[in-house]
């Protein structure tokens, strides 16, 4: 910034002392108190908050990320040094940043010059400077000019999540665009785009399915939500803990998670307990229980339970090899989606799966689910680096799919 772009208001930040993080128009700084009078810029929730929050925000949730290496930018204008966006970016694995764009939405159609900004001024100093192996940035129903800005960034698709995203009174598709750094191609090689911009949506889903047994005879579990034929589901409870964790010792499969997974009764007790202090919760953890015994087998999750774009995450584990491979858990998962979809009325789920667990991604796609793409590197094995695979399915894709078993 030269001095005679200066403005005086507001004044936090002195002019001219940004030298790098510098666009056009924008630069990018470190949030700061007075920000919280310039909370539509950063707060990237549809749900409006008052100072009072903003201010809780950056002085005590903003640090608390820090420490977890979830950095928060502002951008602000050169002309006046008004904040009119930000950016987050997410670095807990070191090699790799996954960069979140915001811009204040009253701004109009200006917001989209100014997030294609954000993300050329990021981007390649994430991966010139700080040398990231990779980027990843999520474009939420991109615009031609934040597309163009990727592209000169040298990005490209890595995943697509259909109508993930609701905005402006339609639903669109959520892009995921990622930069590889060019030294790290160079030695690993460059295995093509996470998937193609033209990727078609299956035609067919799978026939086969289960779901809820709607008057269930004797036995039904104790509270269960959602009873199968073989399994059932209900709220797991910080007591489970314990079993949860006596459970885990037994594990003989070293692979799926990349390493054994140690965790404290304590821990999971907080979990479950923390998870339901919200109201509407953000996760929701429910037990797969045998509904013959009502002996706790596994778990089944979702999370990041997103009520205005109507999205989430599922995740899924039970914990025992033995009962893995014989569809328990795709009886389960489809008792969870007949949950998401139909009771808390969900539009759209998407999973996370690392390419060296091929069972769990042949469970996801014989549940109906559908590839959305990959994001490269994220994890290492023995044989170089792994990535993750994702998947989302449609609340459509699963009613065709119950409607049609019902006909058959
Ligand atoms: C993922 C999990 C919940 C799925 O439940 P499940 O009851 O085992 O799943 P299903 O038996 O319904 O389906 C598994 C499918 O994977 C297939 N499969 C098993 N091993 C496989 C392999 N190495 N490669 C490819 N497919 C494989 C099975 O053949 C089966 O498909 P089919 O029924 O068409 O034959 C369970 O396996 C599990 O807990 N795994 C460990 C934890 C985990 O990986 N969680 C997911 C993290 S993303």
């Amino acid at each position: 910034m030269t001095t005679t772009e200066t403005a005086t208001e507001p004044s936090w930040i002195a002019p001219g002392e940004q030298g790098f993080l510098v666009g056009e128009k924008l630069y990018l700084r470190a949030p700061e108190a007075g920000d919280a009078n310039y909370a539509l810029a950063w707060h990237p929730s549809p749900y409006p908050i008052i100072r009072q929050r903003a201010e809780k925000i950056l002085k005590e949730e903003f640090p608390k990320d820090g420490d977890k290496r979830l950095v928060h930018l502002i951008a602000c204008r050169r002309s006046d040094d008004i904040p009119v966006g930000a950016a987050a970016y997410d670095t807990r694995v070191r090699r790799t940043a996954y960069v979140k764009l915001h811009a204040d939405p009253t701004l109009g159609d200006g917001a989209a010059a100014v997030k294609a900004e954000i993300l050329g001024i990021l981007v390649p100093w994430l991966s010139a400077e700080t040398k990231k192996m990779v980027v990843w940035a999520e474009l939420d129903a991109p615009t031609p000019e934040l597309l163009a800005a990727a592209d000169a960034a040298g990005m490209r698709p890595a995943v697509r999540l259909r109508e993930a995203i609701w905005q402006n009174g339609a639903r669109h598709d959520q892009w995921v665009y990622e930069r590889l750094h060019p030294r790290w191609i160079e030695r690993l090689g460059d295995s093509g785009r996470g998937i193609e911009q033209e990727a078609a949506p299956r035609a067919e889903v799978p026939t086969s399915r289960r779901v809820s047994v709607p008057r269930p005879a004797e036995p039904a579990p104790k509270q269960a939500l959602l009873v199968g034929e073989r399994v059932a589901l209900r709220m797991m409870e910080p007591d489970d803990g314990k079993e949860i964790t006596r459970l885990l010792r037994h594990e003989t499969d070293v692979e799926w998670a990349g390493g054994r997974w140690i965790a404290s009764s304590q821990q999971f007790a907080r979990w479950y307990e923390e998870a339901v202090e919200k109201d509407p919760p953000a996760e929701l953890n429910l037990a797969v229980i045998l509904r013959q015994s009502g002996a706790l087998i596994g778990v089944m999750e979702l999370i990041d339970i997103d009520l205005f774009h109507r999205t989430a995450e599922t995740g899924s584990v039970l914990y025992l090899p033995e009962h893995r491979g014989q569809g328990l858990g795709s009886e389960a998962k489809l008792l969870l989606l007949e949950f998401a979809f139909d009771h808390l009325g969900l539009h759209m789920v998407r999973s996370f799966v690392d390419s060296y667990n091929p069972r769990s991604q042949a469970a996801l796609r014989k549940q109906g689910y559908r590839d959305a793409g990959r994001l490269q590197w994220t994890d290492q094995t023995d044989e170089g680096f792994a990535h993750a695979v994702l998947f989302d399915l449609l609340a459509s894709e699963w009613r065709a799919r119950v409607n049609r078993a019902d006909e058959s």
